[in-house]
């Protein structure tokens, strides 16, 4: 590569989860810190980081189709950003990448891209950097402070996950389990409030497997950090995202009851409703011990939102397998839930696994699942209709005067009236539609 002039404006496209998202602001942050600045809407930037997942089919595909893109159109603009992959593609597959798209000067792993600026060094004197190491507690503590963002703000508390679920690579690409210190989660979600949040997401991809020590070196688990941010003044809402059923402990569950910042919606991935699938996916719990952690937090929080992820077509699923996973949807009567296809993963022992379902036969069990899934949401949307609640302020509606935010059980709704992004507003729900509500504002209701 021939040495380049430093890149002035950037651009972070993430794809996949909302760690994902939140690993995309910090290195905006890390950028930001060096006087690089987000391009301007319609324009090409300098640098452009794709920030990669790993966790369904063809990603790599997109990955080298996304850097044909850019390189024609630097082409054409007479001048090629300088590309960097970043993500769970770049740690599975970061030397492939290096091999076979010249154009990439940067191959950065989710644990390692504090080191982004020296890699930016390297790469401006025309040198390509790979950097794929895994420690990821050292990330967090060479990262910048938080900058301004919306009024809901991710915060990743825990990393990793040393479940491994027969059909997954997230504990390949994100490594083992990590909880971040107490401490420093306290102070970031400070931070975050003083820049103008007042909604947290805790993050992890074993949310509830976070562990520590609280400010008086007490062992802590994710409730307690939990409590203790509920403590943090201009912090209105607590959510937590994804948790594992077997990690779920008796004070989490208590938490729900107990700390009212703690918003009632719980989304906890259950997979299949049939325990031999369960048990070739290697997830160490049964339908039957996933349904009786659901009705713990509903004696705690009757009104709880819930949610969950299936795959359908896992290896071996048969039709009455199935069968028990569009039974278990109807015994939870989930508000949400998210819905996936299998997809062999290059590397985990599902991809090798006997049995593997034809495509059409995913496509339709994906259908009959997701319309099952769907009439559970709407009919939580309807049942709503009457509640008063608060709805924080994320954005603009279509109309003017118009505003869309976020129910505590995380229903869009969208309503009439002068606010400003960020309030929270009461509204009463007054209409339901499958996939958002409309609701009312008290001097707008009649008296
Ligand atoms: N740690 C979380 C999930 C992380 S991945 C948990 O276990 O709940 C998010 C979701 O992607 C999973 O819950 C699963 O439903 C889906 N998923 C993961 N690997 C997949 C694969 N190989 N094919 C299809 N869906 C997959
Ligand atoms: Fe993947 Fe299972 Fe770990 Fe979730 S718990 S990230 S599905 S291996
Ligand atoms: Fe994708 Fe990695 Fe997240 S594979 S879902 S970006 S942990």
């Amino acid at each position: 590569m021939k040495p380049t002039s430093a890149p002035k404006t950037y651009r972070v496209k993430s794809f996949g989860c909302q760690m994902n998202v939140y690993d995309g602001e910090r290195m905006a942050e890390l950028l930001g810190e060096r006087g690089i600045a987000p391009a301007p809407e319609g324009e090409e930037a300098d640098l452009v980081i794709l920030n990669t997942c790993h966790i369904r089919e063809k990603a790599a595909e997109k990955v080298y189709s996304d850097i044909g893109r850019l390189v024609k159109a630097g082409n054409k603009a007479g001048k090629a950003p300088m590309i960097a992959v970043a993500g769970c593609v770049a740690q599975a597959e970061g030397e492939e990448i290096m091999a076979r798209a010249p154009a990439v000067s940067i191959v950065v792993g989710p644990q390692a891209y504090h080191r982004l600026p020296e890699m930016l060094d390297k790469a401006t004197n025309g040198e390509r950097a790979t950097d794929t190491d895994m420690p990821a507690i050292a990330k967090f503590d060479a990262l910048p402070a938080r900058k301004k963002r919306g009024p809901s703000a991710f915060l990743t508390v825990q990393e990793g996950c040393d479940k491994f679920c027969t059909y997954c690579v997230v504990p390949y690409t994100r490594g083992a389990e990590i909880s971040r210190p107490f401490n420093h989660l306290i102070a970031e979600a400070r931070k975050l409030v003083e820049t103008g949040a007042c909604e947290i997401t805790l993050l992890g991809q074993n949310v509830n497997a976070w562990s520590g020590e609280d400010d008086k070196g007490r062992p802590a688990g994710l409730a307690g950090l939990i409590h203790a941010l509920a403590n943090i003044d201009g912090l209105e809402r607590i959510r937590y995202t994804t948790s594992h059923p077997n990690d779920m402990d008796e004070a989490l569950i208590a938490a729900h009851g107990e700390v009212p910042k703690l918003m009632p919606y719980l989304h906890l991935p259950v997979q299949s409703g049939s325990d031999r699938v369960l048990k070739a996916m290697n997830r160490q719990h049964t339908a039957e011990s996933y349904l009786r952690l659901l009705e713990q937090f509903r004696a705690v929080r009757p009104d709880i939102a819930l949610s969950g992820d299936f795959i359908v077509g896992f290896p071996g699923e048969t039709e009455a397998e199935f069968e028990d996973t569009l039974r278990i949807v109807d015994q939870v009567g989930y508000a949400h839930a998210f819905s996936f296809k299998y997809s062999p993963r290059p590397g985990t022992p599902a991809a090798t696994m006997e049995g593997q379902i034809a495509p059409q036969i995913m496509d339709e069990r994906l259908q009959r699942l997701q319309a099952r899934i769907a009439h559970h949401q709407f009919a939580f949307n309807k049942a709503s209709v009457g509640k008063t609640c608060k709805v924080l302020v994320e954005r603009t509606g279509r109309n003017p005067g118009q505003w869309l935010g976020k129910s505590p059980w995380l229903q869009s709704v969208w309503f009439e009236g002068d606010y400003a992004i960020g309030d929270l507003v009461e509204v009463t729900l007054a209409e339901a539609g499958p996939n958002s509500l409309m609701g009312q504002v008290r001097a707008t209701l009649p008296a």
